[in-house]
């Protein structure tokens, strides 16, 4: 793997898949990692799990990206910075439905300026998360990377579409600068340590935080939003996949800019396992593998809701030589552990 002492600059280094992708970064590498994360949507205490894990301290600089001055102070410190993996974003679905301009204000002001300062510090290497939401509700499944984005059913995903456009344009306007868009499908489950998974702030959004709150007894019951779909159970299909999977993915796609290896400048992939889950069977693996029943029920259809959607993961796989090692009852079981943990720890 890479060998060298320059810096990977990862904003939002302190959320779920930036923590995520450092541990593989400082396992897998030997740069030296700078996070930038304000903490808004997630806890300092991030940096001591990344430790316990690996055994490493990571360099967290506390600062609004969408504060141009106060990030070119930050990052101009930095030593021999050569790429940036760009995570810090907000990414409910629901809650951008309700606050549409908190979502277009946070995610494009904070990308517009870690790209100035990517073009300010001459940073050539750059990964920008992006989101299956992208595809909006498509015909053909599974969709590739060359499927038409249709209408963004969300604020949110809308941010990720433009955030697209942005760094493709950029990545055109600057002859040195190179580019991967990482299209997640459904990132869920925790670090096989059981030490670090996702951390919601409040009432978590996402299905899998929610299951196992519920059954930690924390949130009483579940709701499965809408069972008259036109799915084989009548529930959305996701496309999940491991955390510590789309983190791999990150440094095999850093290696790929950084080695050369890209044949465009700016290249796009999906990260997902290729195979579609439905809410209903999601639980079922949850329950299965922790035996224990969940408390759920039907409940109305969430606005926003792509209906269904999964991966063909082809190109990335043969680009990256990467391949997801987890299953849909590792999520589940790994999700669980650290939900048990997160009950020890306090
Ligand atoms: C969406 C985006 C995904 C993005 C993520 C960030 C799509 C297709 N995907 O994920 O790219 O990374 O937001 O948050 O838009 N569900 C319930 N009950 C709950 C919670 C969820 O039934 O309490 C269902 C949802 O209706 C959905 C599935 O579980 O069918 C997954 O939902 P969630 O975990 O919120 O992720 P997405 O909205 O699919």
């Amino acid at each position: 793997m890479l060998n060298q002492n320059s810096t990977i600059i990862v904003t939002g280094g302190a959320g779920y898949i930036g923590s995520h992708t450092i541990i593989e970064l400082l396992q897998q590498t030997n740069y030296n990692v700078v996070s930038i994360d304000n903490f808004s949507n997630s806890t300092a205490k991030t940096f001591e799990r990344i430790e316990a894990i690996t055994g490493k301290q990571v360099k967290n600089l506390n600062v609004d990206i969408c504060n141009l001055e106060a990030l070119e102070l930050a990052l101009g410190k930095v030593k021999d910075p050569i790429g940036i993996i760009h995570f810090a974003a907000f990414k409910s679905v629901p809650q951008s439905v309700g606050d549409p301009l908190l979502y277009y204000h946070n995610n494009i002001a904070s990308l517009v300026n870690i790209l100035k300062i990517c073009k300010k510090l001459s940073i050539a290497n750059f990964i920008f998360s992006s989101s299956c939401s992208v595809y909006g509700n498509v015909e053909k499944l599974p969709v590739t990377e060359q499927t038409q984005f249709s209408v963004a059913e969300s604020p949110y995903a809308h941010t990720k579409q433009m955030g697209e456009d942005i760094v493709t344009n950029f990545t055109k306007s600057e002859s040195k600068f190179k580019s991967v868009l990482l299209r997640y499908f459904n990132p869920v489950g925790a670090h096989p340590s059981g030490f670090n998974g996702e951390y919601p702030r409040g009432r978590p959004d996402n299905l899998v935080p929610y299951i196992t709150q519920t059954a930690a007894g924390i949130l009483q019951k579940l709701t499965v939003f809408g069972d008259d779909y036109d799915t084989r159970d009548g529930s959305c299909i996701r496309d999940y996949i491991h955390v510590s999977d789309i983190a791999d993915a990150h440094v095999r796609a850093l290696n790929y800019l950084i080695e050369n290896k890209q044949k465009k400048a700016t290249s796009v992939f999906n990260l997902g396992t290729g195979v579609g889950v439905s809410v209903l069977e999601a639980i079922g693996s949850f329950e299965k593998v922790t035996r224990q029943k969940l408390n759920y029920e039907i409940g109305p259809r969430r606005p926003g809701d792509v209906i269904s959607i999964y991966a063909n993961n082809d190109f990335v796989k043969k680009e990256l030589d990467w391949t997801p090692k987890y299953n849909l009852d590792d999520m589940m079981s790994s999700a669980w552990k650290w939900q048990v943990h997160l009950k020890d720890e306090q």
